[in-house]
């Protein structure tokens, strides 16, 4: 902060607020702030309802409790008032919801303000042990729940059941909840990077793109595999070859030292030497940790430099419109200067009956 020049951060419920103070929850229509002044102690602004879950769950001890009678711009002017006459610069929370933000600006309107993630991201961008260890058990209940999830997926079975099963396995398994809606997309659909699922029902011949994952004491998971629903003809086999070994040269070259943009440009040298290159319609991987997509971002682009204790996926995949989609990702840490994947399952291809 001293550097950025930065008085005060303001932090809404969500990732920043759970790594600084213990706090972890979602963000709401109540004024709640965890607010860090540069040169005096972090304090919360909390609704009264919330005062003891903070009390059990976070070391901060200053806590500015209000009540739902009482007017939001008057508690948080009242909060951080002394603050206030300086003109201060302000860092916000980049997931604040915009109306706290509008009522920041109304009673500071001569204040700076920037984004928290300045200072935020280099904190979270290398893990510690603890997170990786935290990291690591969210992608255990992940691939369990893949072998769990190939019992389940066979011809005339729908995305949607499938979806629901992933779902229902994950907290069985100890996740705290998804990380997002199941990917469960089977023959044309697996064209769509982003599909969710649907009632279409898997049919012999089919790739289906699975990918999912959960939330761990904060920490997310996220896998993908492709499977094979009967045997699939020889052009999707040969596909599939080319995304995994894509995958794999990435996971091999990401090394200590190297720019993030390396490991986009090693999964897509293979990719566009088979002949796939304009099928590969999204960066190779994204940093992950207390979100989901967080830096380092696996782009061309990114000069960023891979550290110890970064936590990253390698994700390439290929996308032929209309017909078929083949994706593989897993997480890896950079531990010992090189690649351990956190992801254990096979990435041989299962063909499913
Ligand atoms: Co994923
Ligand atoms: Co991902």
């Amino acid at each position: 902060m001293a550097e950025k020049a930065i008085d005060l951060l303001v932090f809404a419920p969500g990732p920043n607020m759970y790594y600084l103070s213990g706090f972890l929850e979602e963000p709401g229509e109540r004024l709640f702030m965890l607010t860090v002044p540069q040169s005096d102690d972090p304090f919360f602004i909390v609704p009264e309802l919330y005062e003891e879950h903070v009390r059990r769950f976070s070391w901060v001890e200053q806590l500015f409790s209000w009540k739902d009678s009482q007017d939001a711009r008057t508690v948080l002017s009242a909060a951080i008032k002394e603050w206030l006459p300086s003109r201060p610069s302000i860092g916000i929370d980049s997931r604040m919801w915009s109306r706290f933000l509008l009522i920041l600006l109304a009673i500071a309107p001569e204040a700076r303000y920037e984004d928290a993630s300045t200072v935020m991201s280099r904190l979270r961008l290398r893990k510690s042990a603890r997170e990786i260890e935290l990291l690591e058990k969210s992608a255990e209940i992940a691939d369990a729940v893949f072998l769990e999830t190939l019992k389940k997926c066979g011809q005339g079975v729908s995305e949607n059941q499938i979806a629901a099963e992933i779902v229902y396995e994950l907290r069985r398994s100890g996740a705290d909840s998804i990380a997002f809606e199941p990917v469960v997309a089977s023959g044309p659909n697996a064209a769509l990077p982003h599909y969710r699922s649907g009632d279409r029902k898997l049919m012999r011949g089919d790739l289906v793109v699975l990918d999912f994952g959960c939330l761990y004491r904060g920490y997310n998971s996220d896998i993908t595999r492709t499977v094979a629903i009967g045997d699939c003809d020889a052009d999707r086999k040969q596909t599939y070859s080319v995304v995994r070994s894509a995958q794999e040269q990435a996971v091999q070259g990401a090394i200590e030292g190297i720019e993030a943009q390396s490991v986009d440009e090693l999964a897509r040298e293979i990719i566009k030497k088979a002949g796939w290159g304009p099928f590969f319609i999204h960066r190779t991987g994204h940093g992950i940790g207390l979100e989901i997509h967080e830096e380092p971002y696996i782009v061309a682009g990114n000069s960023m430099k891979l550290a110890e204790g970064m936590t990253f996926s390698v994700e390439p995949g290929i996308y032929v419109p209309g017909q078929y989609g083949v994706r593989i990702e897993d997480i890896i840490v950079i531990e010992a200067g090189r690649a351990r994947r956190l992801n254990k399952c096979t990435r041989d291809l299962p063909v499913l009956y």
